[in-house]
């Protein structure tokens, strides 16, 4: 057992000493193609029915694929219905061209020509498999067979185009099924044959189609692959080179985007990367990893969940919490110093007017694929400080002075623990409010309380309100201060009542919006005789109102601290 990794047979290198690929970029978008309907759909444990195929062709045009897979009509009466009912109720816009798969053998094609009648765009894709050990152990034929199957497949597919009747726009495309495991000279032979077979000419190119059937290499050796069969094809010019990457070792999307340095110009794949075993290449990975390079992909994101809707619909297929771009949890942030960076970055992007994405630990903007930033951060008892004070600032409005964060975050940890789970935004806005807003009043302002102004610029305060304690009326007193501002006189009427163990240490306030009208949000700092700092919070439409409820509220918790 120990030893058992000894049967694999390592995967053989391409002698391509002078290859070209790494020092490319990629600067433009493939032709996309999806094969959503017929690799995806074949991967089903319940294949799509008719109506489910239908929407997801739709959502797939409204995304803005050009080229559609729609499935192997010759294969089964359910696949030719589909294909006959796109094509008679003019579910296909006019720019689309539907592909239709076929094995490279004479009844299938005869058969997938009656499918497509009618229809104004159409790829006639054929295949037979061409590696190594498909030879040796499923046709047991040498390579000169499997040429002949191609190329009788391809003279068979020219003749039938060439007496066909009607106005169908018909391309043609080829796969070397299996082709990366397959010996590269003859990868080429097979292909050029069938470009000649098919009559392709640069007006009229072939399209080859170099599927990584079962990924089995790493990715630098299928961009190898490709690079050494484009510059061996001859005729060139009458190809249109595409990949088909599966994922069996997990890097289809790297294998993809390697293969397009090395001179693919089409791509097919599945939306989040359905298809057979481990699936297809992931379209959507791909083409958002181009987005956030600053190339277009020319596929539209911007609804993702929309579309994630659909497919998990469609296909009953769950995606993954952490798949890029569309995962659940990926646009959220559990390490508090990725929280506080985050934070930071948003923060940064604000003041600067930067015209770029510059936040740390995001390397999208979730509203650029239709998230939303609400739920960018969850809290839990790991969360950094700022991470708490994050989320009052962004989905609440509440800008918390930094001194006040410890405070707060300490309360959100004990809430955590209690629950022992994390907690969620409207939980910390809770916390926000039983703590700061709705805290008991054993002091309380009642009415109005009467401020005048004296100096200049206002900065002689002349305060005098009602206090109460406890509740009871029958406690109502006045009170009466002079200072340097509303604080200030509010703590000098608390002294003539005999509160005077408390020490102002520093407030800061600001508008906050609720609704239709603005208010002010006081944040004061108070010592406490122990020499420990406590916050306490006031909103009120009158500033001064406001900073005097947030020193009676410090003052409050300081008290039920008790
Ligand atoms: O993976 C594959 O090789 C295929 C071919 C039929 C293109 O799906
Ligand atoms: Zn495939």
């Amino acid at each position: 057992m120990k030893e058992s990794f000894k049967k694999y047979i390592p995967f053989k290198q391409i002698d391509l000493p002078d290859r070209q690929w790494p020092s490319k970029v990629i600067t433009k978008a493939p032709t996309w193609c999806s094969v959503d309907l017929r690799d995806g759909n074949q991967a089903l444990i319940d294949p799509m029915n008719l109506q489910e195929k239908l929407e997801f062709f739709k959502a797939l045009c409204d995304m803005g694929f050009k080229e559609i897979e729609i499935g192997f009509p010759s294969a089964s009466e359910t696949e030719y219905e589909i294909c006959r009912e796109l094509i008679e109720g003019n579910h296909i816009p006019d720019d689309v061209s539907i592909q239709v798969l076929v094995q490279a053998r004479e009844h299938l094609i005869r058969k997938t020509f009656e499918a497509i009648k009618g229809a104004k765009n159409v790829i006639v894709h054929f295949y037979n498999s061409t590696s190594t050990l498909q030879r040796k152990v499923v046709f047991k034929k040498d390579m000169t067979g499997i040429i002949d199957i191609a190329v009788q497949g391809a003279a068979l597919i020219k003749e039938l185009t060439d007496s066909y009747e009607g106005d169908t726009n018909i391309r043609f495309e080829y796969s070397p099924e299996s082709f990366s495991g397959t010996e590269m000279d003859n990868a080429v032979e097979i292909c050029k044959e069938v470009m000649d077979a098919i009559g392709a000419t640069k007006e009229n190119p072939l399209i080859l189609n170099l599927p990584n059937t079962v990924e089995m290499c790493t990715a630098n050796t299928y961009a190898d692959q490709v690079e050494y069969f484009i510059r061996h094809l001859p005729n060139r010019d009458a190809a249109i080179i595409s990949i088909h990457p599966h994922n069996d070792r997990g890097c289809g999307v790297a294998a993809s985007e390697l293969a397009l340095l090395a001179g693919a110009e089409r791509v097919e794949g599945t939306l989040f990367g359905n298809g057979e075993r481990t699936g297809n290449l992931d379209i959507v990975t791909m083409g958002l990893n181009m987005f956030t390079q600053g190339v277009d992909p020319q596929l539209d994101f911007s609804n993702l969940p929309k579309y994630k809707g659909i497919y998990e619909r469609c296909t009953n297929m769950k995606i993954h919490e952490r798949t890029p771009y569309i995962g659940e949890l990926v646009f959220t942030a559990f390490s508090g110093s990725h929280q506080d960076a985050i934070n930071k970055g948003m923060e940064y992007m604000k003041q600067s007017g930067t015209d770029y994405w510059e936040i740390p630990y995001l390397p999208i903007d979730p509203a650029d694929v239709g998230r939303q930033y609400e739920p960018i951060i969850r809290i839990n008892s790991q969360s950094g400080k700022g991470g708490a004070a994050f989320v009052m600032a962004h989905n609440y409005g509440y800008n918390l002075p930094k001194a006040m964060h410890p405070e707060f975050s300490g309360l959100v940890q004990e809430d955590c623990d209690k629950k022992g789970r994390e907690l969620v935004s409207h939980e910390l806005l809770k916390i926000f409010e039983d703590n700061y807003i709705n805290f008991p009043r054993k002091y309380e302002i009642v009415g109005h309380p009467t401020v005048i102004e004296e100096g200049s610029d206002g900065n002689k305060i002349k305060l005098t309100a009602i206090l109460r304690t406890d509740g009871d009326s029958k406690t109502d007193i006045q009170i009466s201060g002079e200072g340097n501002g509303p604080i200030d006189a509010f703590f000098h009427g608390l002294k003539g009542f005999g509160i005077d163990k408390y020490q102002f240490v520093d407030y800061s306030q600001h508008a906050i919006s609720t609704g239709s009208d603005s208010k002010a949000v006081s944040y004061i700092q108070l010592k406490k005789p122990d020499g420990n700092n406590i916050f306490g919070v006031g909103i009120s439409s009158n500033i001064y109102r406001s900073s005097i409820f947030g020193v009676l509220n410090a003052i409050n918790r300081a008290e039920g601290q008790k």
